[in-house]
């Protein structure tokens, strides 16, 4: 069976250019099995432990961070934050100098943007690559989504024994997380 872009209730099948309507619950499936589809392609490549210093754990903690802080900052984009968190590291091939991880993980987004990551326009696209090419480069940011991004896992610094430092966050957000 040919992939369906889900577009609002409308869902354009590849076959034909049928349009048929799909129901909220049938859109809440598919959006889920391809969120699912993409969490097991980018697990299924990850090339260290699963339980170490870069990998899902510190996923989890950089999105449930990340989205907090977009929460919190105007114009930061939440989808994007979420996808940086799975994707900046997912491409390590070890967990201390990489300096090339975050371009790997910015194409492995580039390589699913047309089956995975079909929902996201060419603007957030390149927020994300951004985002995931130069998060180890120790710059700071004045764009919001992109400042959610690096504060998120650079508040996860102290995994590492690092303890993280203000001048090296982004947003207000962050820093204001960074003195809570
Ligand atoms: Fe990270």
């Amino acid at each position: 069976m040919l992939p369906v872009v889900p577009c609002g209730v409308q869902v354009l099948t590849k076959e034909a250019g049928e349009v048929s309507i799909w129901s909220l619950q049938e859109i809440q499936r598919a959006t889920l099995a391809i969120m699912d589809d993409l969490l097991r392609t980018i697990l299924e490549g990850y090339e260290l432990p699963k339980e170490g210093l870069h990998g899902p754990r510190h996923w989890i903690r950089v999105s449930r961070v990340g989205l907090e802080l977009a929460k919190a900052t105007p114009g930061g984009d939440p989808e994007v934050v979420y996808l940086f968190a799975l994707f900046h590291d997912s491409r390590r091939e070890n967990e201390d100098t990489d300096p090339d991880h975050g371009l790997r993980g910015a194409e492995l987004a580039g390589s699913m943007r047309g089956t995975h990551l079909l929902h996201l326009n060419d603007a957030q696209f390149e927020l994300l690559r951004y985002a995931c090419t130069h998060h180890t480069d120790g710059e700071t940011t004045t764009d919001p989504t992109i400042g959610c991004c690096w504060d998120a896992d650079r508040l996860d610094l102290g995994r590492v024994g690092i303890e993280p430092e203000v001048e090296y966050l982004s947003t207000a957000a962050g820093r204001e997380w960074l003195r809570s």
